[in-house]
């Protein structure tokens, strides 16, 4: 018997909600996954997330959901962040900040530690992501050799260094944020299941999941632009992460990518 470990990457507006709702039912059929976890940080319209969309999401099956850059767009986050229990943001966030970054999801006798970080390159300047997850794996490997950790972060290097640096502390490390999944999941010499970034769920026509004629104009003429989820086909991305009973190490790793505009990857 595995452990299995379904991550849904960033969910993008009432489009990427949909495809949830839609396809996680079968992904369930199929996978059976032990856990569910999903990035939540673009749910609300593509900015943050409400108290609504989360039970939503609790409701289709999802146990535990992390944040990013994100995190605080939709200003309703500020009122309930401090009781969830099931929802984390970046762990390295200033000191004194709303929330966790460290949750534990609990299913029949087997608990995950789930763990978020954010990335410093082209991102804000906060603490430093590796220190703070030394400290977080430390705590977390007390308790279960079940770890997850969403690093979210621009650059391919910085998820590249962090999968290294957690090899063989951590059952897998995901990268998310860039919203585009990468193909190079792998499971490094020491265990840890690894994928650059897992994709999102949301538009498939749009520009990083936002509509491309306002994307284009902010290119075009550097002028304050309105992002909004763009319509059209949609895309579920995600990944799955068999792990060993006993020590929590990846021993399979396999990505999910569902596109309604090439029906023949369903
Ligand atoms: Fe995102
Ligand atoms: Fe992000």
């Amino acid at each position: 018997m595995r452990v299995k470990l379904l991550f849904l990457g960033d969910i993008c507006g009432s489009s990427g909600r949909d495809m949830v709702k839609e396809y996680l039912p079968r992904l369930k059929r199929k996978f059976d996954p032990t856990f569910i976890i999903a990035n939540g940080e673009n749910s609300a319209n593509g900015r943050g997330i409400t108290q609504k969309i989360a039970r939503e999401l609790y409701d289709v099956g999802v146990h535990g959901i992390t944040l990013g850059n994100h995190t605080w767009d939709n200003k309703e986050i500020f009122d309930f962040i401090d009781q969830e229990t099931k929802m984390i943001r970046p762990a390295n966030f200033p000191e004194g900040t709303p929330g966790n970054g460290i949750m534990y999801v609990k299913n029949g006798s087997q608990e995950l530690a789930v763990i978020n970080l954010q990335g410093r390159t082209f991102l804000p300047p906060l603490d430093c992501p590796f220190l703070t997850a030394d400290k977080l794996v430390e705590q977390a490997r007390k308790r279960t050799p079940y770890i997850f950790v969403d690093f979210h972060a621009e650059v391919t290097s910085e998820k590249q260094a962090m999968g290294w640096y957690l090899d063989g502390r951590v059952s897998a490390v995901v990268g998310t944020h860039t919203h585009v999944q990468t193909g190079d999941e792998r499971i490094l010499p020491n265990g840890t299941g690894y994928l650059t970034d897992a994709g999102m769920c949301g538009p498939s026509d749009g520009i990083l999941g936002m509509d491309r004629e306002a994307v284009l104009k902010k290119f075009l003429t550097q002028l304050p632009v309105r992002f909004e989820v763009a319509g059209g086909p949609t895309q579920l991305n995600a990944v799955l992460y068999q792990l060993d009973k006993g020590t929590g190490k990846t021993v399979k790793i396999e990505r999910i990518r569902i596109d309604t505009s090439h029906p023949l990857m369903e």
